[in-house]
């Protein structure tokens, strides 16, 4: 039996089929701005050069400026028929000027044309990112100095560690976005070589000037080989991957936010910004938004897979295959975009429980190695011995079902008869954490000046799309 819903769908036979897998200009109409942008600077260069006239660049810029318009207010419309933005542009165009239209595509091809459109999609896109991670920095550097002396448990294998601060612990995220906003900076620095004159892959018999179609387009300089021009997406992949690194830490602090907001934890309060109720359980506040950024690594590093799939094994130069890098490209870098603002938001949102937060950090025995630290210090035993020490008196406390400053100082010189009272003065959480003035420690003092050094690090570099 044949199916209905898909055998409907081809059934206009092959002219049909073919131009449903050939054409791109379902996703790559997001491309219009850079399309038109790109033109521009083309047509100029060759007006420049004298390989078109002046007034057939006047014409054409006028033309493009109109399309601009339309697309703008939604009344341009995009034809399958004519496959990609490219060629709808260029249609459009020949609709309102005439021949002059048809002088814009010397010494160009799609190839060079689309190489160029995707790239100034990505860059403008990094910078995009660029500010985010400036403004997500921001606000939790500065939650972090808000809270510096708040005490929290510190944890590895999930399991209560060490009490540190929560300032502490959110700067460790904002060490992570610097690394990732530093990738990005990287990526876009070896990205920003212009394509525009490789031509189709051989570089063109016109006169043209690259370096001035290079420069009007921000570029640093053109790219210096033609075939690579055409047939590279590493810029892409770079992006990619930077994403995909970056997604994985958002969605460890996602992760974090999830645990913190449970009724288990009462870590932080979430307010209902950023936590939907259940249609049933009238007590439950998900987390849906950190769930969902946590999910979009999936999503990115598939983008960065699936691009690096369609990439591989490909003969140089341009090869059809590459129509599939956008959608990826588009998903991926628009996902981290999203995830980011989330993030955001939440960190503006969330306020931790400095109560639960101080209980939960005193239990589990966190302060053992203060105590042990406090046997060296104190006593002259060698670590190896005080830990054994340690563990004696964690047992009893345990035992007791209590804490460490709760046993008493009998039961410790049953255990080590050198200990003198001295000892209760660091078995607090307080204490704990103010002794950790090593650098890069989670004292709140180190947290306060951490905080600062951050705050007058992002003064000094703002997102890139602020800059003069
Ligand atoms: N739509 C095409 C793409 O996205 C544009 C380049 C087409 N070039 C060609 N030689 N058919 O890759």
């Amino acid at each position: 039996m044949s199916n209905r819903m898909w055998g409907g769908r081809f059934a206009t036979g092959p002219d049909a089929i073919m131009e449903e897998i050939n054409a791109s200009i379902g996703f790559d109409q997001k491309l219009w701005r850079q399309d038109i942008a790109g033109s521009k600077a083309h047509s100029a260069m060759l007006a420049e050069t004298g390989i078109i006239t002046g007034a057939d660049r006047d014409a054409i810029h006028a033309g493009l400026d109109e399309i601009a318009a339309e697309i703008e207010a939604g009344t341009f419309v995009f034809e399958r028929g004519l496959e990609d933005i490219h060629m709808n542009i260029e249609a459009k165009l020949a609709e309102k000027i005439g021949a002059a239209a048809g002088r814009l595509h010397t010494a160009r091809s799609r190839n060079d044309q689309v190489a160029l459109d995707v790239k100034l999609w990505v860059r403008d896109t990094l910078d995009h990112l660029d500010s985010q991670f400036h403004d997500l920095m921001s606000v939790t550097v500065a939650k972090a100095a808000e809270h510096a002396g708040v005490v929290m448990p510190g944890f590895t294998h999930l399991q209560s560690a060490q009490p540190v601060t929560f300032g502490h612990h959110l700067l460790a995220h904002v060490e992570m976005w610097a690394r990732d906003r530093a990738r990005f900076k990287d990526a876009r620095a070896r990205l920003n070589e212009c394509p525009l004159g490789a031509a189709a892959l051989a570089g063109t018999s016109f006169p043209i000037d690259r370096a001035m179609t290079a420069q009007a387009l921000g570029f640093d300089r053109p790219t210096a080989n033609s075939m690579d021009s055409v047939a590279d997406r590493d810029y892409a992949l770079e992006a990619l991957a930077a994403a995909s690194i970056a997604a994985m830490h958002l969605s460890r602090l996602a992760e974090e936010i999830v645990i913190w907001t449970s009724a288990q934890f009462r870590f932080v309060k979430l307010s209902d910004k950023f936590t939907t109720g259940s249609s049933i359980m009238p007590q439950k506040r998900n987390p849906d938004a950190a769930e969902l950024v946590r999910a979009k690594t999936g999503r990115i590093a598939g983008s960065f897979n699936a691009l690096l799939m369609v990439m591989k094994g490909l003969p140089l130069t341009y090869q059809k295959d590459m129509q599939e890098d956008k959608e990826q490209i588009f998903d991926g870098l628009e996902s981290l975009s999203l995830a980011l603002a989330a993030t955001t938001g939440m960190m503006r949102d969330l306020e931790p429980e400095a109560v639960i937060l101080r209980r939960a950090a005193g239990s589990g025995f966190s302060t053992a190695t203060d105590l042990a630290d406090w046997l060296v210090r104190e006593l002259g035993i060698p670590f190896r011995e005080a830990h054994h020490v340690t563990g004696r008196i964690v047992a009893i406390a345990a035992d007791r079902d209590t804490t460490l400053d709760k046993v008493t100082l009998a039961e410790m010189q049953s255990v080590h008869a050198g200990i003198t009272e001295e000892v209760y003065s660091v078995l607090s959480v307080s204490r704990s954490v103010g002794s950790r003035v090593s650098y890069g420690g989670t004292a709140p003092k180190n947290v306060r000046s951490q905080a600062k050094r951050w705050q007058a690090r992002l003064a000094k570099e703002k997102p890139i799309a602020e800059r003069d």
